[in-house]
C-alpha cells in the first residue's frame, strides 16, 4: 500500500496487431481510467512466443487463427499499474467479440477501434496467476541485472 493507502495492481495489456498504428487512441482510453503505463515494448512475436504466450488456448478451435493473427505484425506490450488494473483493463476493453461490444459496451476500446472477434485491440490477464505470467513472458525479470522500472512507481 502506499500513503494514502490505495493498493496498486499491476498487469499486462497487449495491445495487438490491428492497432497498434492507433495506440494513442487506447493511451488516452488508459490514462482517462487512472492507469499508468510502467513498462512498454514493441516487438513482433514468432509463431513459437505467440503458441506459448497462448499456451491455455491451445485445444480451442480458433488457436492457429489466434496465433496466427497476434504474430502477423508488432504489438505493444505494457505493464499497467493502478487500483484494480486488471480488471479495469479488461472492462476498458469490453467484450472480446468486437461486434458484441458495439452493442453492450459502445464507449470500450473494442467497440470504438476493434474489427470482430479476431481483430479485437488488445488483450488483458483474467487473473492474477495470468498477470504474473504474462508480464514475466514479456518484461523478464531483471533481478540481478539491474533496476526495474516499475521500482519507479510504487509509490505513485
Ligand atoms: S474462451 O474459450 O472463452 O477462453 O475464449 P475467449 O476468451 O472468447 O477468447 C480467448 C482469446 O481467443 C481469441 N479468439 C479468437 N482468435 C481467433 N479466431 C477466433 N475465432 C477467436 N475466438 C476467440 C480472443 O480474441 C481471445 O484473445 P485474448 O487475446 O485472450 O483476448
Amino acid at each position: 500500500a502506499n500513503k494514502l493507502g490505495s493498493k496498486k495492481e499491476r498487469t499486462l495489456a497487449l495491445i495487438k496487431p490491428d492497432v497498434v498504428t492507433k495506440i494513442g487512441d487506447v493511451l488516452e482510453l488508459i490514462y482517462s481510467s487512472n492507469l499508468i503505463v510502467t513498462k512498454a515494448k514493441m516487438t513482433k512475436l514468432t509463431w513459437s512466443q505467440a503458441t506459448d504466450f497462448y499456451l491455455e488456448h491451445q485445444s480451442k478451435p480458433f488457436f492457429n487463427n489466434l496465433v496466427q493473427f497476434v504474430s502477423s505484425g508488432p504489438v505493444v506490450a505494457m505493464e499497467l499499474m493502478g487500483d484494480e488494473a486488471m480488471s479495469i483493463w479488461r472492462r476498458l476493453l469490453g467484450p472480446t467479440d468486437s461486434a458484441v461490444a458495439r452493442r453492450e459496451a459502445p464507449q470500450s476500446v473494442r467497440a470504438q477501434f476493434g474489427t470482430d472477434g479476431v481483430k479485437n485491440v488488445g488483450h488483458g490477464s483474467d487473473s492474477f496467476a495470468a498477470a504474473a505470467r504474462e508480464l514475466e513472458f514479456f518484461f523478464p525479470s531483471t533481478i540481478g541485472h539491474g533496476p526495474s522500472n516499475t521500482a519507479l512507481y510504487t509509490d505513485c
